[in-house]
């Protein structure tokens, strides 16, 4: 939880605020003013782990009602991007959103592994293959809306109820793992549903 979490977190009036990541980097004495300028903040629970131990042993007891509004943004992966979704549907209400960062990388350097960009020393921006978790739910859950608003790095929306078109190229999770940075620029309208910020804007009115 960084730069995000210290814009939005922090100045949200939700009741409730749960924020999950195995290192917190905020700027608590910077913040201080603004913490406490909101009483929600008071409220807010931290969990120092990550999410997939969150959700296996403390998610039901924190969330005893269902989720607003969820953003994912933890590891760059694949399979961990797609966990913690499918993990957020468990608790999602259902006019929830979840709302996913990075599902629209520019560049093959910017959408490589985790273990190539320690290689690069961290450096540069690191989208990760969170864009495949966008193919997939598009083509295995048929019961959600999905698309990606091309702003900010690419946010993926996810809510319930199927508003889109029936998307149906690949037939297993191995194959979408496998797709490249390649396949996604010679397709990205078509994988990631791609929609401009007034869609998301009228979407969200
Ligand atoms: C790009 S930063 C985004 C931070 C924050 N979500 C925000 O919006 O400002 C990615 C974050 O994922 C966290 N992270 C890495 N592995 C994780 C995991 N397995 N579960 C949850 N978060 C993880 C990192 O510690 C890092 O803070």
């Amino acid at each position: 939880l960084a730069c995000l979490a210290e814009r939005y977190f922090l100045v949200s009036n939700a009741k409730k605020k749960v924020a999950v990541d195995p290192h917190f980097r905020f700027n608590w004495k910077g913040k201080a003013g603004e913490i406490l300028r909101n009483h929600t903040n008071l409220r807010a629970q931290y969990f120092e782990q990550t999410s997939d131990d969150f959700f296996l042993n403390s998610a039901s007891k924190v969330f005893k009602k269902k989720l607003g509004i969820c953003l994912v943004d933890g590891m760059h992966e694949f399979r961990y991007a797609l966990n913690d979704v499918l993990n957020t549907l468990d608790h999602l209400s259902d006019d929830g959103i979840i709302i996913m960062h990075d599902c629209n990388p520019q560049s093959a350097e910017a959408e490589c592994t985790f273990e190539d960009w320690k290689k690069r020393n961290f450096g540069g921006l690191w989208n990760g293959d969170v864009w495949k978790v966008i193919v997939y739910l598009r083509i295995f859950r048929t019961d959600l809306n999905v698309f990606v608003a091309d702003c900010d790095h690419g946010l993926g929306i996810i809510t319930r109820g199927n508003k889109q078109s029936y998307y149906n190229q690949f037939s297993s999770y191995e194959q979408i793992d496998a797709l490249t940075y390649k396949d996604l620029s010679e397709n990205r309208e078509a994988f990631l549903n791609l929609k401009p910020v007034s869609y998301l804007k009228d979407f969200i009115r």
